[in-house]
């Protein structure tokens, strides 16, 4: 199911989506004990959870039982402030009582893989696989929500038009080079890994992304706009600013 949600504003999408993020965690901690969370970066994935520190109803999470992961991963060393890890640590996590146990960030740079994203997406694939439950389609955990931006040419996570890597089949999450959007070494979850998520929720605000948000809505293929390919396996929820949503039929 798609739903399209229009806020008329990109501050009040951000307090929104925290909100029904906060909302979406307790409902999957009632149901399962434990929630899964994807992060992304990105102005909106982090101002996302920014509001979600600043909200009274933060604390109606169990954060000891939420599992964090990341959809993409910018290449750079441990701490770097560009990293999604460390903006996302800021904007919320070092802010809650999450158990480091649960918490799965991407590989640095400098990490134990060097300089090889390719090595260090293997290892995060296995990090899924490790945790995903038995008999499942796709080697990867339950992930409850998915958070998605979306870039002005239609990228998602660091899946980027006409690249290999977003029209990667097999693998879950693939190192990614030679990005358009800095820095050029991403590590990223490849579509048949978002698209194993129960609910896939792109937030993107400001009217350069009016154009690939209504090419998406509308049916665009993958390779083009990557971000037409992120579908939950029950609920794909696009939620924009209204500049965002200008170029989207009336009434959508
Ligand atoms: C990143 C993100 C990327 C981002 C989009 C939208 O590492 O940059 O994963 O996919 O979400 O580029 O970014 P904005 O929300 O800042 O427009």
């Amino acid at each position: 199911m798609t739903r399209v949600v229009v806020h008329a504003s990109g501050e009040l999408l951000a307090a929104a989506a925290a909100a029904r993020l906060i909302t979406a965690l307790v409902d999957a901690q009632a149901e399962h004990g434990v929630a899964s969370v994807v992060l992304t970066g990105g102005r909106t994935g982090i101002g996302v959870l920014e509001q979600v520190r600043r909200s009274p109803a933060r604390g109606a999470v169990d954060w000891a039982n939420v599992d964090v992961y990341w959809g993409d991963e910018r290449f750079l060393p441990d701490g770097d402030p560009e990293r999604n890890e460390t903006q996302a640590r800021e904007a919320l996590l070092d802010h809650v009582p999450v158990d480091p146990e649960r918490v799965h960030p991407m590989a640095p740079s400098d990490g134990k893989f060097g300089e090889d994203a390719d090595a260090a997406a293997a290892h995060y694939a296995e990090v899924l696989a490790a945790k995903a439950a038995p008999a499942t389609d796709i080697a990867v955990p339950r992930f409850d929500v998915l958070l998605l931006g979306v870039g002005e040419e239609g990228h998602t996570a660091s899946l980027f038009p006409d690249t290999p890597y977003v029209k990667e089949a097999e693998r879950t999450v693939v190192g990614v080079h030679d990005c358009p959007k800095p820095p050029p070494t991403r590590i990223s979850l490849t579509l048949p890994a978002i698209q194993a998520a129960s609910e896939v929720w792109l937030m993107t605000t400001g009217a350069a992304k009016a154009e690939p948000v209504a090419a998406a809505l509308a049916g665009a293929k993958p390779v083009d706009i990557p971000a037409a390919g992120a579908r939950g396996r029950n609920k794909t929820l696009w939620l924009l600013d209204a500049t965002a949503a200008t170029q989207l039929p009336t009434g959508s």
